[in-house]
């Protein structure tokens, strides 16, 4: 029968107390003295009269078992997460690292913009009670209502305050007016969400030499999608806009993050599932990436800021897998599809891959986008702001583009463009805004990861907050994310 003694003022200085009696103990009896022993408990254990005491001897007098196991846990929490494999698919095609083949050509714009075509356009061919015509053909239906899918050339406001679309598909160009009378509100209000070099279906009536516009459709996902089961209990966290080497970066909360993926915080059992941790760019601050900006970096070789990015990879428990992918601070191509961080720049062994990038963790297929083009899509989308990323990431989802107005960021025209979303996301994951934000939208898990930067003097006269130091982690056997502040 084991003896339990409970000790409630541990005698910490208890090895010097015994040395001076004959008696030696082992450093890991003297570690559990220094926690449990008092002045019963040496009683005892100098009644028992040995001259070396182990870690077996002392423990009968201190815990009961199912104690010990207690502060077995407390001491070596085990993760699950290192009882599993990763299961990563990533999907190659969908990333241009290795891949890039434009020379900037006349041919490579006309390629890149026929793909764009071609697959947004499978998305809006439906059967429809109303006929769909090639632009070609839409002067034989005058006075008949037809529905085109189009790609948005210019777009402008008419004297009379009509919108006025100019629009082309593969086979000739075509105006469609949307009239601004007042039982058309909703219409309006929609056309005005229409980005220049949108791929849309347009339903109306021809009226030689316009169409005037009835319905607009974007491509957008399913609205009926197969629930995924996930049978692991693992989680992913999503970070982005690390920021290494700026002055601004918050490495205080950065380390509180780590620790906790070592389970040395408060929800230990969460932290203890995470088995992924996806990095959506700007993991450094860059050189060069805008007028003026050495000033507000610390670190000014653009090598040493990766270092950094290496040093807080190895911290990272060995049993994580960790995606990274580049943002616009980082130093390789400016122009979206960037390819991945090679080796000369992150030298961790880490899965680096492009921006965007498609990959499927535990089965759940991941879109991972940087965000570059959200600063474009929120001057030109009304209502669409710095407050809700995530409400800007549902428009590239109606979308399937990840970058729908052509020049309002660098894109480089490769004859693929990598930048349409082919096949719908179960978790989809920007950051670039440094500002989280959350939503659901069809099935798909939108977030953005906001940022590990404190706030910026730009961003102070811009008005922006950001919210740095929240995690947002989510655990895929029961579709839960939570977010983790480790911003105090
Ligand atoms: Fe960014």
């Amino acid at each position: 029968m084991t003896e339990f003694i409970s000790a409630k003022e541990p005698i910490t200085d208890i090895a010097p107390i015994l040395a001076k009696k004959g008696i030696r103990i082992s450093l890991e009896a003297e570690e559990l003295l220094k926690k449990f022993a008092d002045e019963i408990v040496l009683e005892k254990l100098i009644a028992l009269n040995k001259p070396f005491l182990s870690k077996e001897d002392i423990e009968p007098f201190i815990i009961s078992n199912e104690m010990k196991t207690q502060i077995e846990r407390a001491n070596d929490f085990i993760p699950s997460a290192k009882e599993y494999e990763p299961k990563i698919v990533i999907n190659h095609t969908r990333d241009v690292t290795g891949k890039s083949r434009t020379k900037g050509e006349t041919e490579n714009f006309i390629n890149y913009f026929r793909n764009r075509y071609e697959r947004l356009s499978r998305f809006l061919r439906k059967s429809t009670s109303v006929p769909t015509s090639d632009l070609s053909e839409v002067k034989k239906h005058i006075g008949e209502k037809v529905r085109i899918i189009v790609l948005i050339s210019d777009k402008k406001e008419t004297k009379k305050g009509n919108l006025l679309f100019e629009v082309e598909d593969m086979t000739g160009t075509f105006k469609v007016v949307i009239s601004s009378s007042r039982d058309n509100d909703k219409l309006i209000k929609k056309s005005k969400g229409v980005l220049m070099d949108d791929v849309v279906a347009i339903t109306g009536k021809i009226l030689e030499p316009y169409m005037i516009a009835e319905d607009i459709e974007w491509p957008d996902m399913p609205i009926v999608r197969e629930k995924k089961q996930i049978d692991a209990d693992l989680a992913v966290a999503y970070i982005s806009d690390i920021h290494f080497g700026s002055r601004y970066f918050l490495e205080k909360q950065l380390d509180a993050f780590t620790n906790w993926l070592h389970c040395r915080g408060e929800s230990k059992d969460l932290a203890g599932k995470v088995k992924y941790l996806v990095i959506a760019g700007d993991s450094v601050d860059g050189i060069g990436v805008y007028p003026n900006q050495e000033k507000e970096l610390v670190v000014k070789d653009i090598y040493k800021q990766y270092e950094l990015l290496d040093d807080f990879i190895q911290e990272i428990p060995d049993y994580i897998e960790v995606i990274v992918i580049p943002g616009n601070h980082d130093a390789v191509r400016r122009g979206e599809p960037q390819p991945a961080l090679g080796k000369d720049l992150l030298k961790s062994d880490v899965l680096s891959l492009g921006n965007p990038t498609s990959v499927s963790i535990e089965g759940l297929k991941h879109l991972i986008y940087h965000g570059t083009s959200l600063d474009s899509m929120i001057a030109n989308i009304p209502e669409a702001s710095y407050m809700h990323p995530e409400k800007v990431m549902v428009e590239y989802l109606k979308r399937r583009h990840l970058s729908p107005i052509y020049g309002g960021n660098p894109i480089i025209p490769e004859n693929i463009d990598y930048m349409v979303i082919d096949d719908a996301p179960d978790v989809f994951h920007c950051g670039h805004i440094h500002r989280n934000g959350y939503t659901q939208y069809r099935g798909t898990l939108v977030i953005n990861s906001g940022t590990f930067q404190d706030r910026t003097d730009y961003q102070i006269k811009q008005g922006h907050v950001p919210t740095p130091g929240q995690v947002p982690v989510y655990e895929m056997k029961y579709n839960r994310l939570r977010t983790l502040d480790f911003s105090q």
